[in-house]
């Protein structure tokens, strides 16, 4: 499912249910030391997804501890994301000389819980989702709104180092299954370049919203 909303420069795998026996490289298995078995189940696949996505672009196993922030530690020359929820694992990766940035999330097509929507979504935002709501009900577009927010900061946080709150980016969402970003904070830069905004692509199906932003 990822890959449909991913471009071509971006490799990727997915996964819908764990392996009970995978394995962890020792860097990787000091950071879930310790972890209920559901979180180090969800570490280790998305790791082995995303060591297959990095094997399409000829990259051999490497270690993905976490990093600053919880950010992943990808091999230079690499920008990657990694994400889980309930029933979902998926990995992006992309070569530097291709793609700045790369982030992605998934999300169980649900309503967030009581009072979340008030907490991540602008004003501005929360009219955009009663008019969404109004007019396709099926889709949670609270849910899609916070899953946005998600791939947006994934994919500022390895550029800018810096972290960001709900308030710092305005999402659009359009037709289509695309959306728009607007940072609201001073930007991050990429290749010498402020990024005032990005796009990005969702897919809602099987009960999952999957979101994704490159910059290229
Ligand atoms: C980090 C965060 C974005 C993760 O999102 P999530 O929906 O909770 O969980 P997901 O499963 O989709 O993603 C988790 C993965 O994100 C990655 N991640 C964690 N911190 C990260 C960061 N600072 N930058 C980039 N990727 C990060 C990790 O790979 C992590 O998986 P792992 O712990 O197994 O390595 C979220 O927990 C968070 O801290 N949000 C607060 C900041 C924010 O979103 N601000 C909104 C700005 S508009």
């Amino acid at each position: 499912m990822i890959e449909e909303i991913l471009p071509p420069e971006v490799a990727s795998a997915e996964a819908f249910e764990d392996d009970r026996d995978g394995r962890l490289f020792s860097e990787e298995e000091a950071a879930v030391a310790g972890a209920v078995p559901a979180r180090r189940r969800e570490f280790t696949t998305v790791r082995h997804c995303a060591r297959a996505a990095l094997g399409d672009l000829g990259i051999p196993a490497f270690p993905l501890p976490p990093g600053a922030q919880r950010a992943p530690r990808w091999p230079a020359g690499v920008v990657g994301s990694m994400t889980h929820c309930a029933g979902y694992r998926a990995a992006a990766v992309a070569r530097t000389s291709r793609v700045h940035s790369v982030g992605i999330d998934a999300e169980r097509d649900e309503p967030l819980p009581e009072g979340v929507l008030e907490m991540i979504g602008l004003p501005e935002e929360r009219a955009m989702v009663d008019r969404l709501a109004a007019r396709q009900p099926a889709t949670s577009w609270d849910r899609l709104l916070f899953s946005c927010k998600e791939a947006v900061y994934k994919v500022f946080f390895p550029l800018a180092r810096r972290m960001i709150g709900f308030d710092a980016v305005r999402v659009d969402i359009g037709g289509g299954g695309r959306f728009g970003a607007r940072f609201l904070v001073p930007p991050p830069t990429a290749a010498g370049r402020a990024v005032h905004r990005v796009t990005g692509r969702w897919l809602g199906r099987d009960g999952l919203l999957l979101t994704a932003v490159a910059l290229c």
